[in-house]
């Protein structure tokens, strides 16, 4: 806990010994009114090492061929990852407003004017890139929210009043999701009282070295009395997902990968329908919301329209067609809640809501018996997430 705490104190105590060894050395180039093309080069390379200062010996580590996974569970070396992953994200920033500054310099620009610009968009990159790492820190510091829903499903008997599902989606287990944070998020879920709980995909982040990391953190949960389930989702596909569904299978967990399992409760049942993410090569064969609706078919063979389902499937946006399969609930995840919203407001306005129809908290098909739920995620790849926490959910039945 304090080597969590200790590592981003150093880290940002070095960037700002580099930052103003680096901002000295460009005052050095204020006193002198042209410079030579050779010099804006130095001055830009120097701005890169600056920008990404403990990547450097990242990428020594990671080429070097030491690189091995035993490390990688730990805080520091997240801590770590994440200042690369934003220097680099910085730098792309910083080569769009050069791109901006060259199309000003051709139509009004004197050098002294180019300067200035040169020196604003530096800042801008590196606001930019202290913005992203102080974030990161924050949320990282932070519990997931608990959200509690009440839902009633005339479908389901009076007896059912009360059942509890607990759901949670895309950990994303890599590098940007370290061990301390799960064994918080962990003890979260062991807080929370619920029947049953579900996965809905996108539990590592794509390296299955990291399957050892999944295993330690489904068994620290505790068992809930109906199960625990999971499905896939596109980053567990990325490579082989063997290595994660053993993990998961070791840990208690059962993966639903076009099956079906029926959960009964108080003398009542509904059948719990996971779905599988179609690999790449699945993708070749059909486009992906085509596989996932044979996909569908093939997990409900012998189910009848009267029977009760909730179906557990990664992408949201197959509930277009779920919606029309006589589907009471079904619960996803991908799309994180957008991770960046303008304000906690439910649904307020998000980029990622222009790309997904359904992206966050609760949706209702159109004929109106069908209900979606879009869980924002507990983890992520970009480490980035603005009055869009990480959530672990709770529905209860009426
Ligand atoms: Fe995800």
């Amino acid at each position: 806990m304090t080597r969590s705490i200790l590592f981003p104190i150093v880290m940002v105590l070095v960037f700002s010994l580099v930052l103003f060894l680096f901002w000295q050395w460009r005052a050095r180039f204020r006193r002198i009114r042209i410079f030579t093309k050779r010099e804006l080069i130095a001055s830009d390379l120097l701005f890169a090492a600056a920008l990404v200062p403990v990547a450097m010996p990242f990428l020594f580590y990671f080429f070097s061929g030491r690189f091995h996974p035993i490390p990688v569970f730990s805080a520091w070396y997240s801590f770590f990852y994440v200042a690369f992953l934003f220097g680099i994200f910085s730098l792309f920033f910083y080569g769009l407003l050069r791109g901006v500054m060259g199309v000003v310099r051709r139509l009004r620009g004197t050098r002294t004017y180019v300067y200035r610009f040169r020196n604003s968009a530096e800042m801008a990159s590196l606001l930019l890139f202290l913005f992203l790492y102080v974030n990161f820190l924050i949320t990282q510091g932070q519990d997931a929210e608990i959200s509690e829903h009440t839902v009633s499903i005339p479908q389901f008997e009076t007896s059912w009043s009360g059942f509890r599902i607990l759901h949670i989606s895309d950990l994303h287990i890599g590098p940007v999701v370290h061990r301390d944070y799960l064994h918080r998020i962990a003890r979260q879920i062991n807080e929370v009282n619920a029947d049953m709980l579900v996965v809905t995909g996108d539990i590592i982040d794509h390296d299955m070295r990291y399957a050892p990391l999944v295993q330690k953190f489904f068994s620290e949960l505790k068992k809930f009395p109906l199960g625990t389930y999971a499905i896939m989702g596109n980053h567990d596909m990325i490579e082989s997902p063997e290595p994660l569904q053993k993990a998961l299978a070791q840990s208690g967990v059962t993966v639903l990968l076009n099956q079906m399992r029926s959960i009964e409760y108080k003398g009542s049942s509904f059948f719990l329908v996971g779905l599988d993410y179609p690999s790449l090569r699945e993708h070749m064969l059909g486009s992906r919301s085509e596989v996932t609706q044979n996909y569908f078919r093939r997990a409900t063979v012998g189910l009848s329209k009267k029977d009760k389902k909730v179906v557990l499937n990664h992408h949201p946006t197959d509930f277009y067609f779920l919606q029309s399969q006589d589907v009471q609930l079904v619960l996803s995840g991908h799309t994180h809640g957008g991770q960046l919203e303008f304000s906690r407001r439910h649904n307020s306005l998000s980029l990622v809501g222009l790309f997904h129809p359904f992206y966050k908290g609760w949706y209702r098909g159109k004929s109106g018996e069908s209900l979606l739920y879009v869980n924002s995620g507990l983890g992520h790849w970009f480490p980035v997430r603005i009055n869009c926490p990480a959530e672990i959910t709770v529905i209860e039945w009426k």
